[in-house]
């Protein structure tokens, strides 16, 4: 890339900085959600005959924390961060950027209220009732509006490929969001989907799945190609790859939303297209994680001493493995055993808390201190702990879903010699009881990792009001 023969700009961070610190809270309080689900489900008396605070209610609370909230703030922080460094220019409207930060926060807090007291559409991933759904939308048109006019007005002719990323999450999220939360109103916060039936199936999972392609995926990757080559100190692997990769993926990502309807009403040859393309996404997935990892040639020994890039590569070796398990999971016959059972869930976290996760904490933790004009995290041996806390939550988290899961799935399809079931549904919700225990450990320690993490930002973040700014604003390089 060539950087304009002008002066570097002075960029404009303050919604970098607040969605920054957003994401860190937020993430506490999503995970810490996560760990009272958790102990709901080994210990059913927590719900406490309390509705407001039943499994039902916080369980959609905990999905739209995490992945809204703390992934969203992250993604909005990275996102504004890259795109000002790549571009060399000041944030296009940042009055607008201001606008996006404070109505994302209103609508946290929406469903914050809104989905304990058991407000809900009954769309997963998309429970919102559509008052929010239209704050949502606004806002999303002012990010975009922010993040296109900062490409709009660059110095650098090239758009670097984070960039690529990041757009696409932002335009496909816009689709998926309003095709799907359309609705009839039926009062201030209740409303009928404007699909019925199948149909109505099939959009929540075309969105289902493009939640997970463009909002958890896309823009994560845009993190990676961004924080991974500026933490090892090296150029993206291969430049070529990273367009094949994005070309690849966003086309391949749009069909595979059948696959989480297998053996329903829907016409089998569509469940078909989806196990299909959920076969071929293999492929670009593992060019994307291949570019990232194979970035730290020559400098694979910082590992050792690194603790950031071992959050920034661990996340790319779970992201691997999460991407390698769906299309698994996507054929139909391993899927009659998977669905239902704690396998999906074991999957969805071994992509949420390794791969969302890591990478952001990584990336938070690169950035968080530039913006603040610090040389560093307060504490390194904080981040390294971090790292031990979470990896060690995964495994654990992980691996009993796992072996819950396929437990499960064969307690259910065992049949005696006379046709009859050898289990009752009671005797495997009994079997499971250990492993949502262990789970319970592992959603602990990882909480625990992220509030290490909101300390070492708090001493971080104040530690500059004692000591001077060590390294100027405009002195960051651009990748
Ligand atoms: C301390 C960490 C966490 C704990 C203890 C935790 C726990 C849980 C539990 C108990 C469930 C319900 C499972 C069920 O219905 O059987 C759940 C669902 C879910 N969680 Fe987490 N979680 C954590 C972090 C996260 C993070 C960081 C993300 C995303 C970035 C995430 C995304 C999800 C999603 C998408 C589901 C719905 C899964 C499905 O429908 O199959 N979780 N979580
Ligand atoms: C090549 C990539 C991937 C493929 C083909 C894939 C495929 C699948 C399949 C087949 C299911 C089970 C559907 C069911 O039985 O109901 C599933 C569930 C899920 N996956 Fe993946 N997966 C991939 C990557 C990921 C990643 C990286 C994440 C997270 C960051 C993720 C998050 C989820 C979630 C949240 C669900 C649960 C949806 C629900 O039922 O609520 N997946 N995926």
């Amino acid at each position: 890339m060539h950087a304009s023969s002008s002066p570097a700009p002075v960029y404009s961070d303050t919604a970098v900085r607040q969605f920054a610190l957003m994401s860190v809270v937020w993430g506490v309080v999503g995970m810490l959600v996560g760990v009272v689900i958790a102990s709901q489900l080994a210990w059913p008396d927590l719900n406490l005959g309390i509705p407001w605070l039943s499994y039902g209610r916080l369980r959609p609370l905990h999905t739209n924390a995490v992945i809204f909230a703390f992934g969203g703030c992250a993604l909005m922080a990275t996102s504004l961060h890259v795109v000002q460094r790549t571009c060399q220019v000041r944030l296009f409207a940042p009055g607008l950027a201001s606008f996006v930060f404070w109505g994302w926060q209103a609508v946290i807090v929406a469903a914050a209220i809104s989905l304990p007291m058991g407000y809900t559409s009954g769309k997963e991933y998309a429970e919102l009732e559509w008052p929010i759904d239209i704050l949502i939308a606004l806002v999303w048109v002012a990010y975009a509006i922010v993040f296109f006019g900062t490409i709009g007005i660059r110095k650098v002719r090239h758009i670097y490929v984070a960039n690529w990323f990041y757009g696409a999450f932002i335009i496909a999220v816009a689709l998926l969001h309003i095709v799907n939360s359309a609705a009839i109103p039926a009062g201030a916060m209740k409303s009928y989907s404007a699909y019925a039936g199948v149909q109505d199936a099939m959009v929540q999972w075309w969105y289902g799945h493009n939640a997970v392609g463009f909002f958890l995926t896309a823009g994560f990757l845009g993190m990676m190609y961004y924080y991974v080559p500026k933490q090892a100190g090296r150029p993206v692997y291969s430049y070529r790859l990273s367009i094949v990769h994005f070309w690849a993926l966003i086309f391949t990502y749009m069909w595979a939303g059948p696959h989480h309807l297998h053996y329903t009403a829907l016409p089998d040859w569509t469940q078909s297209i989806g196990m299909v393309f959920s076969l071929i996404l293999l492929a670009p997935s593992w060019g994307g994680m291949i570019n990232g990892v194979m970035t730290l040639s020559g400098a694979w020994h910082k590992l050792r001493t690194d603790p950031i890039l071992r959050f920034l590569i661990v996340s790319l070796s779970f992201y691997g493995m999460s991407t390698f398990e769906g299309p698994m999971m996507s054929i139909k016959t391993v899927n009659a055993l998977s669905h239902y059972t704690d396998w999906t869930v074991g999957h969805v976290h071994s992509g949420a808390l390794g791969w969302v996760g890591l990478i952001s904490m990584g990336s938070l933790y690169y950035l968080i201190p530039r913006v603040y004009g610090r040389t560093d995290m307060f504490s390194v041996k904080a981040i390294e702990l971090h790292f031990w806390m979470s990896t060690i939550g995964i495994v654990l988290y992980i691996a009993a879903m796992w072996i819950a899961g396929v437990m499960q799935g064969l307690m259910w399809r065992a049949v005696n010699v006379d046709g009859t079931l050898t289990y009752t549904f009671v005797e495997s919700v009994k079997a499971t009881y250990p492993y949502y225990v262990v789970r319970v450990l592992g959603g602990v320690l990882y909480l625990g990792g992220m509030l290490v993490m909101a300390w070492n930002v708090w001493m971080t973040v104040i530690a500059g009001f004692s000591r001077p700014s060590p390294i100027p604003q405009t002195a960051i390089a651009h990748a």
